[in-house]
């Protein structure tokens, strides 16, 4: 039924073994290309290629070896998916549970969006190959799981799972988080299929006319699968629409208990929902049909993360837009700061912020009676998101005071001496504007990491 089999423990220590031994084995797995019986035997010994064949991964057939599917090292571990292309370079048609590809740019993006700190239990959704499974097993988590609903791409993830030797990943079949039966998470990655589609024609793709039918059941999952501390990592596509940015739709997702939850959304890019109609050609009325029926005025690219709070502040829910060096340490680096302010919003009063080197300011000048006259000052800065912001002037003249020696109590007390602010002024409300400043990136607080 498979091209690959789930052989003998020993075949998979030989097959690893030979992986380890010999680049190349890349002529046939990442190439894909054909290998003659006679080059195979001067770089590969019979008992090898013997268990190669009884894994599957090889086909021998009029003195030509070929392997029926693509083997390629992802970040330290071996990863097996369909082929997209024969060994001659035809392209094949793909079928509709077709393994998909640990080694394309989303699912690159994906992996390095995710943490890699320490976790107990890490589940991979939508797992595919289990690339993310099989990883987070070999470096950083205690037990990981790897779901996905067509029995190929677990078939291949409980494939890999055996050639790295990993005893601690669970591979199972089902609809999201059915095969979970009673476990419960405190790391949940997904990259789910999220393209919208009028007709469904392969399970790695199909996000429903909307995009969001996986993604959506994924959330509304957590309350029940994450455990209090634990973090989503999602990353699809999904969708504005008018007066719900995505961030509150995930809000209402999370159902009666989303007060337990943080949610953070970094954007990569935003596709208008025309541009989108127009890239699909002669559907293009139809799909405008059904953008307008679901109100969807933009899709954004995101990585979406919920976080279940362990303690019993209020949550948080922002959007940030990605920079061109925005990173998975960035992405952390909100996570955490945001906490910090939602623990204690006041506990900024004895940090001592710097002005970020990248922060500009671009001032609109406007003739009024007869000279320029400033009428509005815009923040802006790249790292760690694009982000821009209107200000009060006085605020241009803060970010000039901080440079790292001062406590924000100090800057206080200073910028009222000066008189750039109220004396009646509280001091929690210029605590507020500067964990702001400081969430969009324009203060740095080394103090604060
Ligand atoms: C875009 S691929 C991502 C695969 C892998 N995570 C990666 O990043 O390379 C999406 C995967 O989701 C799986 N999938 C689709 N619907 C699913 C569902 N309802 N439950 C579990 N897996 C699903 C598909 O079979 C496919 O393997």
């Amino acid at each position: 039924m498979y091209p690959i089999r789930l052989g003998a423990v020993e075949d998979f220590e030989i097959a690893r073994e030979l992986l380890l031994r010999t680049n190349f084995t890349d002529r046939l797995f990442v190439d894909g290309a054909y290998v003659d019986e006679a080059t195979l035997r001067q770089h590969v010994s019979a008992p090898e290629i013997d268990a190669l064949d009884r894994l599957g991964l090889i086909v021998q057939e009029q003195g030509k070896t070929w392997s029926p599917v693509q083997l390629h090292p992802v970040d330290g571990v071996y990863t097996v998916f369909d082929r997209w292309k024969t060994p001659d370079g035809k392209q094949l048609e793909g079928r509709e549970d077709i393994v998909y590809p640990s080694i394309v740019a989303n699912t690159r993006l994906f992996l390095d969006l995710l943490p890699d700190s320490p976790c107990d239990s890490f589940l991979d959704l939508c797992s595919g190959t289990g690339v993310a499974a099989l990883i987070a097993a070999s470096k950083y988590a205690v037990s990981a799981y790897a779901y996905d609903i067509a029995p190929r791409s677990t078939h291949f993830a409980e494939f890999a799972r055996r050639l790295n030797g990993l005893s601690n990943v669970t591979t199972g079949t089902g609809d999201l988080y059915e095969p979970a039966d009673g476990v419960t998470f405190d790391r949940v990655v997904a990259h789910p299929p999220y393209v919208p589609v009028l007709e469904s024609k392969w399970i790695f793709f199909d996000g429903g006319d909307d995009g969001e039918r996986v993604t959506r059941r994924i959330v509304e999952g957590l309350p029940r699968y994450l455990r209090p501390g634990g973090s989503l990592y999602c990353l699809a596509m999904a969708s504005d629409r008018a007066d719900q940015p995505l961030e509150q739709r995930i809000r209402e997702w999370l159902g009666a208990e989303h007060r337990e939850f943080d949610i953070a959304v970094v954007v990569r890019r935003v596709l208008e929902p025309e541009e989108f109609a127009l890239k699909t050609g002669r559907d293009a009325k139809k799909w405008k049909e059904v953008f307008d029926a679901h109100h969807i005025t933009a899709l954004p690219y995101a990585m979406m993360m919920v976080q279940r709070k362990a303690t019993g502040r209020l949550p948080f829910t922002v959007r940030r837009q990605s920079g061109p060096q925005t990173s998975r340490a960035d992405h952390e680096w909100l996570l955490d700061w945001e906490t910090r302010i939602a623990s204690d919003a006041t506990a900024i009063l004895e940090q001592r912020p710097s002005a970020a080197p990248g922060c500009d300011l671009r001032v609109l000048n406007r003739i009024t009676d007869g000279d320029w006259e400033p009428v509005e000052y815009l923040l802006s800065i790249d790292q760690p998101f694009r982000m821009e912001m209107k200000i009060d002037p006085w605020i241009a003249y803060l970010l000039t005071r901080c440079d790292g020696t001062k406590t924000v109590s100090q800057l206080f007390d200073e910028l009222k001496s000066d008189g750039v602010i109220l004396g009646e002024t509280p001091q929690a409300d210029f605590a507020q504007v500067v964990n702001t400043l400081g969430s969009g990136g324009f203060l740095s607080f080394p103090a604060a990491g």
